[in-house]
């Protein structure tokens, strides 16, 4: 790859720019100060350098974000905030897109990537990746309930659903219940409308897991997003290997 493109690509600016910095001396390839934009570089072997600092060659990058309320899992809108609002500048450089969707009032684990190739394989229903959402429903939720959705239960568009698992957390005092739900689909507000099917609403969601990924509130708070490490990167992807 040339070092100039290498440079642009991992956001130390516009391909000019870059240049200009070459040009200044700014930039040395395995010690020695690069003379030619053009020159090329072994982005496994070679050893850039900006200003001193070591240039770190990434293609994907792949982010965990834990989504609060009020933002949409889409890359651009013109009238609401998105998922993509929420990263620094350095990081929506890579371009990083939501992997599925939590809808706007969702809480919970988004992942965000450039890997398209994971992202389909996490996507594809073929897959049966599970998801564990946590939520509050306005009424108890019964044995009849946790039955049906064990069995599929079937959405106001006739869609029948996979199994779900529902487990009751808690049956609350003042009529409401606290449950997990894992599904392994993705259709278009899937939880929600589950709970319609058996005459129940949800008033609270939150996404706690996506295949070997678990939200952890202490690293990623409501609201902020972190780097996933390369362990977590390769469970993810040998996941849908
Ligand atoms: N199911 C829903 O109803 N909404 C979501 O955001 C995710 C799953």
């Amino acid at each position: 790859m040339r070092i100039d493109r290498l440079l642009s690509n991992m956001g130390y600016g516009t391909r000019k720019e870059v240049k200009a910095y070459i040009k200044q001396g700014s930039v040395r390839l395995n010690g020695e100060v690069v003379k030619k934009v053009g020159e090329h570089v072994d982005v496994d072997r070679d050893v850039v350098t900006f200003l001193g600092e070591e240039v770190v060659y990434k293609e994907f990058v792949y982010y965990v974000m834990h989504k609060p309320q009020g933002v949409i899992s889409a890359t651009e809108d013109y009238v609401e905030h998105t998922v993509i609002d929420l990263l620094e500048d350095e990081d929506r450089h890579f371009e990083p897109f939501p992997v599925g969707r939590l809808d706007k009032d969702t809480e919970g684990l988004l992942l965000l990537t450039n890997d398209g190739q994971l992202a389909h394989r996490l996507l594809t229903p073929k897959n049966n990746v599970p998801k564990t959402y946590f939520a509050a429903i306005d009424q108890h939720v019964t044995d009849e309930d946790v039955a049906a959705f064990a069995q599929g239960v079937v959405l106001d568009d006739g869609y029948e659903t996979k199994p779900g698992e529902l487990v009751v957390v808690s049956n609350e005092e003042d009529g409401t219940s606290r449950i997990e739900l894992t599904i392994t689909e993705g259709k278009f507000h899937q939880v929600k409308r589950m709970f319609q099917s058996v005459g129940k609403e949800v008033t609270y969601l939150k996404r706690l897991s996506m295949g070997p990924l678990v939200l952890d509130d202490v690293l990623t708070p409501l609201g902020t997003y972190r780097e996933l490490s390369d362990d977590e990167v390769n469970a993810l992807i040998a996941y849908v290997s």
